[in-house]
């Protein structure tokens, strides 16, 4: 299982990248514009943050397959490493997939709402897919659902391509998303400080320290004992 964080923001990936178990980072157009900043150098100080092994997926905006291909190889040199362009389920999209899978390029095939997008994307050579869990149940569809279904038919007809399952807006949403075999959750930084947040885990430390510090003292750690 992959968490990544689905942020642009430096100081909140920074944040959660010292905290939690991060394998990466996953941007988007609009994500990137709320920063108002430069695109390079915020994918760049990204990169530093996160180092050459993990994974930092970015959206080409190009709409015509060669304007895709064009964008992908763009930032493949300038960002290298372990790159993911990420490449919108359009028909154009799909050649886009296609023809980078030859140059060698990795991909992550976006804005996926049906299993049969996100098995043509992976078919023509998409390393990831990202159904949009939140923006299906918006619809009174079932994300979960439909990722449960990618996940299925990859397993059905071998495919190697990995479910990264994004737009979470709840912890629901992301725990049914484990459970129904989604490779990876791509999740902003409020939701990864949700997975982990409960009251009684804070009162049964609270607790333990109330215990402790009565007999040892205040302020005393194992260490000082
Ligand atoms: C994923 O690729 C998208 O960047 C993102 O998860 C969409 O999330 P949203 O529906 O919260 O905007």
């Amino acid at each position: 299982m992959l968490y990544l964080v689905d942020t642009a923001d430096i100081s909140r990936i920074k944040r959660v990248y010292d905290l939690y178990p991060i394998a990466g980072v996953t941007t988007n157009p609009t994500l990137l514009a709320k920063e108002r900043a430069d695109f390079w150098e915020t994918l760049h100080s990204i990169k530093k943050i996160i180092g050459g092994e993990a994974m930092l997926h970015v959206q080409a905006v190009g709409t015509a397959a060669a304007e895709i291909v064009a964008e992908a190889e763009h930032l493949a040199a300038k960002i290298g490493g372990s790159l993911y362009v990420k490449i919108p389920v359009t028909a154009e999209g799909i050649k886009a997939i296609k023809l980078l899978k030859n140059r060698g390029i990795k991909t992550t095939a976006t804005a996926v709402f049906t299993p049969q997008q996100a098995l043509l994307a992976a078919v023509a050579g998409a390393d990831f897919v990202a159904p949009y869990i939140n923006r299906l149940d918006n619809i009174c569809s079932d994300g979960v659902r439909v990722s449960g279904e990618i996940v299925r038919l990859f397993e059905v007809h071998g495919i190697p391509a990995r479910v990264l399952a994004a737009s979470f807006k709840n912890i629901e949403q992301v725990h049914q998303a484990s459970l129904a075999g989604c490779h990876a959750v791509t999740v902003s930084p409020e939701i990864i400080d949700m997975l982990v947040q409960h009251p009684l885990t804070d009162a049964s430390v609270a607790q333990f320290i109330r215990d402790w510090e009565g007999f040892y003292g205040t302020g005393k750690l194992t260490t000082d004992v």
